[in-house]
C-alpha cells in the first residue's frame, strides 16, 4: 500500500482508530436518542470514517454526502471553497451531523456550516475526525472529535496526498519530501 520510505512515522494506529470510532459511535447514539440525524459526510476524505463510524450509530440514520473542493493537488488550504455535489436530502428542520476526516485551517468547515445552516436544519453539528488545532485560521465548534494532531500532513483512513493513500487502515506522516514542493 505504501513503500516504507516515504513514512515519516505512523502517528495513529489501526486499533487506536477503531476503539475511538466505536467511541464516538456510542456517545453519538445516545446524545440522539428519540431523534433520525443525517450525516453529511465530506468527500471524499470522510468516507472511511462514515463508513466505520455509520455501524456504531444505533439510531435512525440517513448518510448523505457533499463534495467541496478546498484543496487542488496542493496540501494548502487556498481558503476558495467549491460545491462540486450539493447534498440530495431536503436538511429543513433535520437533525444534522457533518462528517469529516479533518480540520486544519477551519475554512473548509466554516463555509460547509454557514451554508448549511441557511437551509433552517433543527439542529448541526460537527464530528471530526482529527483536528490540527494549531493550523485553526478561523474558529469552528467541533462537537465530537477523535483525535488531536501536530501540524503535520498526514494520510490514510480516508485521507490523500494526490489521490493516494486512503485505503491505508491507519494514519501515518508522508516523508515532507514527499509532499513538498520542489521548486
Ligand atoms: P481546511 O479547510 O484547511 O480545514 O482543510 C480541510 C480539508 O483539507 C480536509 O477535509 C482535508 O481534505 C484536507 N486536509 C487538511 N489537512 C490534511 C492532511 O494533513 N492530510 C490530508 N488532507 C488534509
Ligand atoms: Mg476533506
Amino acid at each position: 500500500m505504501i513503500e516504507q520510505e516515504k513514512i515519516e512515522e505512523i502517528l495513529i494506529p489501526e486499533n487506536q482508530i477503531q476503539k475511538k470510532v466505536e467511541k464516538l459511535g456510542e456517545q453519538i447514539s445516545q446524545d440522539y436518542q428519540g431523534k433520525e440525524v443525517i450525516c453529511v459526510g465530506v468527500l471524499r476524505g470522510a468516507i472511511i470514517f462514515l463508513a466505520d463510524l455509520s455501524r456504531y450509530i444505533k439510531v435512525p440514520m440517513i448518510m448523505d454526502f457533499m463534495d467541496i473542493s478546498s484543496y487542488g493537488a496542493s496540501t494548502e488550504s487556498s481558503g476558495v471553497v467549491r460545491i462540486i455535489k450539493d447534498l440530495d436530502e431536503n436538511i429543513e428542520k433535520k437533525d444534522v451531523l457533518i462528517i469529516e476526516d479533518i480540520v486544519d485551517t477551519g475554512l473548509t468547515l466554516d463555509y460547509l456550516i454557514r451554508m448549511l445552516k441557511s437551509r433552517n436544519p433543527a439542529s448541526l453539528k460537527v464530528c471530526a475526525l482529527l483536528n490540527k488545532k494549531d493550523r485553526r485560521q478561523i474558529e469552528v465548534p467541533i462537537d465530537y472529535c477523535g483525535f488531536d494532531i501536530p501540524d503535520k500532513f498526514v494520510v490514510g483512513y480516508g485521507l490523500d496526498f494526490n489521490g493516494l493513500y486512503r485505503n491505508i487502515p491507519y494514519i501515518l506522516v508522508l516523508k515532507p519530501s514527499y509532499y513538498q514542493k520542489t521548486s
